[in-house]
């Protein structure tokens, strides 16, 4: 029998269909996640940040996988570009894809001893992040950052130890350029 299906446009990142949800994230969803807090406060709370849509045919088991596009806006909060608020997988062993489909960004990666890596995100750009590795997204250029995921559906977030101690480094722009400011 025919069965409902989702549709995934490759080139706009956009999901629809059946079994399709979104999220969204604005300033006023995001606080301590900036460095200039102020700033963020000043800032229209409305102020959509990123969203991101997500096709869920098999709930959180194991074995399962999700697929989900982020997209994030252009935009900063004060000199801070705009990001994701990042998070370790609640189970730290599950690994995860992602994919750049439009737009220019950043990938952070951090492993548990706080070490930072940084992989640029471009159409066509493919990163695999391991088991044990805090991923945030962060949007340097003046268009969506677009970007495809693929992760164990069981593999669940870890948002708290991001709040409490952030990431090892933030992506500010100087002089119009992305810059890299340890914390
Ligand atoms: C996940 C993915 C991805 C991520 C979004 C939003 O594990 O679900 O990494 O879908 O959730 O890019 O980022 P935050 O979850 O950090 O807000
Ligand atoms: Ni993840």
């Amino acid at each position: 029998m025919l069965q409902k299906t989702a549709l995934f446009d490759s080139l706009q990142g956009k999901l629809t269909g059946d079994h399709v949800s979104r999220s969204r994230r604005s300033l006023g969803d995001l606080s301590n996640v900036f460095l200039n807090e102020e700033e963020r406060l000043r800032m229209n709370p409305d102020q959509h940040v990123y969203e991101v849509e997500m096709h869920d045919s098999c709930g959180e088991v194991e074995g399962g996988l999700f697929f989900g596009v982020s997209h994030v806006h252009p935009g900063k909060v004060g000199d801070e570009y705009f990001m994701t608020k990042g998070h370790f997988h609640q189970k730290r062993n599950r690994a995860e894809y992602y994919w750049g489909i439009s737009g220019e960004g950043l990938l952070l990666l951090m492993d548990e001893a706080r070490v930072c890596r940084v992989e640029k995100v471009f159409p066509g750009s493919l990163h695999f992040i391991a088991g044990h590795i805090a991923h945030r997204l962060v949007n340097t250029g003046s268009s969506s950052l677009v970007v495809g995921a693929c992760w164990p559906s069981d593999a669940g977030h870890d948002y708290e130890s991001i709040q409490k101690d952030g990431f090892s480094i933030r992506v500010m722009e100087k002089n119009g350029e992305p810059v890299f400011v340890k914390q």
